[in-house]
């Protein structure tokens, strides 16, 4: 495999999302945890070195393990990457008196293994830049490949060790060819033949668990989603029916969302699951509550009491398996960056593991959103599984502002399912990531069959988005919204008035609560 080492750059992802769009595996650890045992232990064949917040002059500046440097593997290293590798291995780093970001034209100085298909039809190449510090004296054995007027150092080389640096950032699309840049250098210096597959992630991920499982038992929580449900299939596959799944039906799932979990994994790949009907439990003790942040501190604990006691009732299990995925890792590990402030207090089933005293099985952690519906298309998942849009733990709960009743949860399900309905039939469900309907505690005036009325609002969100971090409202049609907004009044009892919802994130967040 190929070894990302992690400085806390905003991008390290974007990196190892290049590296195996050209078919080379790769993982990103944090430059902390790669230490000379660890090095032994994973033999990269080739190493890249991120970006970085860092200064190399910095007291404690985050330095890779110097043992990198003897392994005798090909070493790329990205602008602060580049910089900590000039400086151990003695080169000069300088502050720059003038910070570069932007856009900036390299041009080729000599001709490079690593520049296969770049600078075709002139001699410039289009790149990124994105730094502070810069290299001001070159480490012996490196040479210069490429430059910029602003970036004397823009592309540096040591062929015979197989050390190379770029002061830009090839993993961002603004680096035009950065995609060619990367596959050049993990094909044609590091020697990797791009076969890497799905199948064959498949394949090693299900050795990894029946490794870490043994013949112990796992038990994962189901949700409904993508994640858990390709987590729940993949460890299936490895270790059959040592894994229970449970799902907890909080009474606050969509439309026919129960039935199509509990059919997809009891009777279409037959997992062993446990199904609770808590509703009535969860649905009580939100009576009355309306502070957004009460709701979902009611409704995570309780997803804990209910799913302790069903795994007390199966015998426990050794392990829990979640699908936590590469985004939510790297936002948890971001030691470099700053502390941030709770927005919302997202729930999932942390805390269970300490409580229950159960190890962690996460066979998706190391990869994107995208490549986890790969994976479920790979396991054979039913395609309407696989793109479903993302939906909250805490279900209609965070759509229904305001006092939760099993009536306006009910109201809320239907409107959703006509407003999904006909963004399905319009052809634009695969566009949009996630799209709801949030039922409002306002009422308002209304006229139907000359009558007067008096009810609810109900708002629609559509959003696109690639990692929901943000977010922009879908531009809808106005037919379109017209055509849902008369479904709705006409078949939803309780609704009267529609709109929609153009807030982007931020200011706005995707769920309204
Ligand atoms: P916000 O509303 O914070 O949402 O912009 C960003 C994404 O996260 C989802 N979301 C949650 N997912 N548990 C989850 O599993 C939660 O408590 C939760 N809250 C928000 C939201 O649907 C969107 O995709």
């Amino acid at each position: 495999h190929l070894l990302i080492i992690d400085f806390g750059s905003q991008v390290t992802q974007l990196i190892a999302r290049r590296v195996r769009e050209s078919g080379v595996y790769c993982e990103i650890h944090p430059y902390n945890k790669v230490d000379s045992a660890f090095l032994d232990e994973y033999k990269p064949k080739a190493i890249i070195l991120s970006g970085g917040p860092s200064s190399v002059y910095w007291k404690d500046a985050p330095l890779p393990d110097p043992k990198v440097f003897d392994l005798g593997v090909p070493i790329f290293g990205i602008c602060y990457g580049q910089q900590a590798m000039v400086h151990m291995l003695g080169g000069k780093i300088e502050g720059g008196t003038s910070r570069e970001f932007g856009r900036a034209f390299i041009e080729k100085v000599s001709d490079d293994p690593l520049f296969e298909d770049m600078f075709v039809g002139g001699d410039k190449e289009e790149v990124w830049m994105s730094h502070g510090d810069h290299v001001a004296e070159m480490a012996p054995g490196f040479g210069v490949v490429a430059r910029s007027p602003g970036a004397p150092f823009a592309v540096i080389s040591d062929p015979e060790r197989g050390f190379y640096g770029t002061q830009f950032h090839p993993e961002v699309v603004h680096t035009v060819h950065g995609r060619q840049l990367l596959r050049n250098f993990t094909h044609n210096v590091a020697g990797f033949k791009g076969d890497w597959t799905m199948a064959a992630y498949r394949a090693e991920a299900i050795e990894k668990i029946r490794a870490q499982v043994g013949d112990k038992r796992v038990i994962c929580g189901l949700s409904g989603g993508v994640d858990s449900s390709v987590a729940a299939v993949l460890i299936h596959e490895a270790i059959g029916d040592q894994l229970t799944c449970v799902y907890v039906d909080h009474g606050l799932m969509r439309l026919g969302e129960s039935e199509q979990v509990v059919n997809l994994f009891r009777d279409h790949y037959n997992i062993p699951l446990v199904d609770v009907d808590a509703s009535e439990l969860f649905l009580g003790k939100l009576e009355g509550v309306s502070d957004p942040e009460k709701k979902r501190k009611i409704i995570g604990g309780l997803f804990i009491d209910v799913f302790d006691a069903e795994a007390t009732k199966i015998g426990g299990a050794d392990f829990l398996a979640q699908g936590t995925l590469y985004p939510d890792v790297i936002e948890s590990v971001s030691a470099i960056g700053g502390p941030s402030v709770t927005i919302k207090s997202h729930h999932n089933v942390g805390g269970l593991p300490e409580r229950m005293n159960m190890k962690l099985v996460e066979p998706l952690r190391e990869l994107f959103k995208d490549e986890v519906r790969a994976l479920g298309r790979e396991l054979g998942l039913p395609e309407p599984f696989i793109g479903r849009h993302p939906f909250p733990g805490p279900g209609l709960a965070i759509r229904i502002p305001g006092e939760i009743t099993r009536e306006k949860a009910d109201t809320l399900r239907k409107a959703d399912a006509i407003y999904i309905e006909e963004i399905k039939k319009a052809g634009l469900y695969d566009e949009i990531w996630q799209a709801f309907s949030v039922l409002l505690p306002v009422n308002t005036v209304g006229v139907m069959g000359d009558l007067r009325t008096y009810e609810a609002v109900l708002a629609l969100r559509a959003v696109t988005s690639t990692d929901g971090m943000t977010a922009d409202y879908y531009p809808y049609p106005h037919d379109f919204l017209g055509r849902v907004a008369t479904r709705i009044i006409n078949e939803v009892k309780g609704v009267n008035r529609v709109v929609y919802d153009i807030t982007s994130k931020p200011p706005g967040t995707i769920e309204w609560e």
